[in-house]
């Protein structure tokens, strides 16, 4: 998705104690999966709640390409939400129309590689490409299970974007055992086994987010998950049955527990804090972060706990916390995997070392994580050992302690909305601004994080 061509550099600022309803958008990976199961149904499948972000569009304008009906039909009720109602009529299992022209995700690698497995099936060709971040990011992790169904792809050395992938004629069900726990090369493959005849099974070497899964069910296919034994190495496989009719839903879109740990940060480490996000996705495989925020001493509290669209919600209450640097475990990494740059900014506002270890994949997300995240800090006067894969942040404790971080730097986004939002938390609890680069990444997870966080009491502008 385009953004202005002028970089727009924005500062955050220590800010008295923050207070409010943190509202947080739609969950991006459950928007994703909703449109593209809704295009993939025979019938009329309604969404509430979706997020409006430039990633999530991407992919109403790609269902759109591949021959949905997609329709946006109202905003939500509640007037701090810029989520809306949409309406998808979709072809059905096979039905997929060839886009007439170059499929563009943007900065989305959800949208391109969840899309490439939903076609690779099918007997149509289309051309993906994305912005300058996502034409650096690996796609032979999608590729290579989806040559082993049928599909054919030609494209730059690497598997890189601008690639063309034609779906198989005459697909053959796989066997795939994932190599690095991803939950988009797992929904790939899962997508492309759709209409593929017969049983689609994925291995994973640990649980990853199982929004896919979920959502498969929800629209009528047979999915079963088994928990592999500890002695055999552990994981879980996934089959699904093939060629199954997907039967339209409703669908009311979880809030993200991802874009929710931003302003849960801020709460923590802006003194005298406390803040209510309103029903956040509780999915346990995506709670690391939040386990691990308990363990550091934060003041976390669930609230009404309840169910929408598939999966469990819950209000959640933070406040101003002492916190205290801790050894993340390595095999929490995929429940956590991208809030590990917020992660550290509140490290280096809690006493002692917090250790990260086990997060290579981070290498290669919308930026290079590690490396963007330990130059960011580094500028703003906090000592980080980096590691092939992790990082150790030396801790700098509250800003009235003995210590606090120093800020005064401007921090490298590098196209990347995580380490925008990271860095501009990290402002609103260092002695001196800090700031960002370029603000316009925000707007593909978290259009209206800046308006939120200012209602919230954060300086930031
Ligand atoms: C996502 C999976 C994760 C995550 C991304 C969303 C998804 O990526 O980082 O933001 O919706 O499936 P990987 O599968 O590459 O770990």
């Amino acid at each position: 998705m385009p953004h202005p061509s002028e970089p727009t550099p924005l500062a955050a600022r220590r800010s008295a104690s923050l207070t409010g309803t943190a509202t947080v958008p739609g969950d991006k990976s459950v928007s994703h999966r909703a449109l593209i199961f809704g295009a993939l149904a025979v019938g009329e499948t309604r969404i509430t709640g979706l997020l409006e972000g430039e990633d999530v569009l991407a992919t109403v304008g790609a269902m759109r390409a591949f021959g949905a009906e997609v329709t946006r039909t109202g905003a939500n009720n509640d007037a701090n939400d810029e989520g809306g109602a949409w309406s998808i009529h979709g072809v059905g299992v096979g039905g997929l129309a060839e886009p007439e022209g170059v499929i563009d995700c943007g900065n989305a690698g959800t949208a391109v590689r969840l899309i490439m497995g939903m076609m690779a099936t099918t007997p149509i060709s289309a051309t993906f490409t994305g912005d300058a971040s996502l034409r650096r990011r690996p796609m032979g992790r999608i590729l290579d299970p989806l040559t082993l169904f049928g599909a054919r792809s030609a494209g730059r050395a690497g598997g890189l974007l601008p690639l063309t992938l034609t779906g198989a004629s005459s697909p053959v069900p796989v066997a795939y055992t994932l190599p690095v726990a991803s939950a988009q090369v797992k929904s790939a493959v899962l997508l492309a086994g759709l209409n593929a005849p017969g049983e689609t099974v994925v291995i994973e070497p640990a649980a990853t987010r199982d929004h896919t899964e979920r959502m498969l069910r929800g629209f009528g296919a047979e999915v079963t998950v088994e928990e592999l034994p500890e002695k055999s190495g552990g994981g879980r496989a996934i089959r699904l049955t093939g060629q199954p009719e997907l039967a339209p839903m409703h669908i009311a879109i979880p809030r993200d527990p991802s874009s929710a740990a931003f302003p849960v940060a801020a709460a923590l480490i802006a003194e005298g804090s406390e803040i209510v996000v309103p029903e956040i996705c509780l999915n346990p495989t995506r709670a690391g972060f939040y386990q691990t925020l308990i363990e550091m001493g934060a003041d976390l509290a669930y609230e009404n706990p309840r169910e929408a669209g598939g999966e469990p919600v819950a209000d959640l209450r933070a406040r101003f916390s002492a916190m205290k640097g801790i050894e993340v475990p390595p095999e929490r990494a995929a429940s956590m995997i991208d809030e590990y740059p917020v992660l550290a900014v509140i490290a280096a506002c809690a006493e002692g070392d917090t250790v990260m270890r086990g997060i290579g994949e981070l290498r290669v997300k919308e930026s290079d994580r590690i490396a963007a995240t330990v130059a960011g800090l580094r500028a703003n006067g906090i000592e980080v050992t980096e590691e092939p894969d992790g990082m150790i942040v030396h801790g700098r404790g509250p800003v009235d302690g003995r210590g606090g971080v120093p800020g005064g730097a401007t921090v490298a986004t590098h196209l990347d909305h995580r380490i925008a939002m990271a860095f501009l938390v990290l402002g609103l609890a260092s002695r001196s601004p800090v700031t960002i680069d370029d603000a316009a990444p925000i707007a593909t997870s978290f259009p209206s994080f800046i308006a939120m966080m200012q209602s919230l009491g954060a300086e930031i502008g």
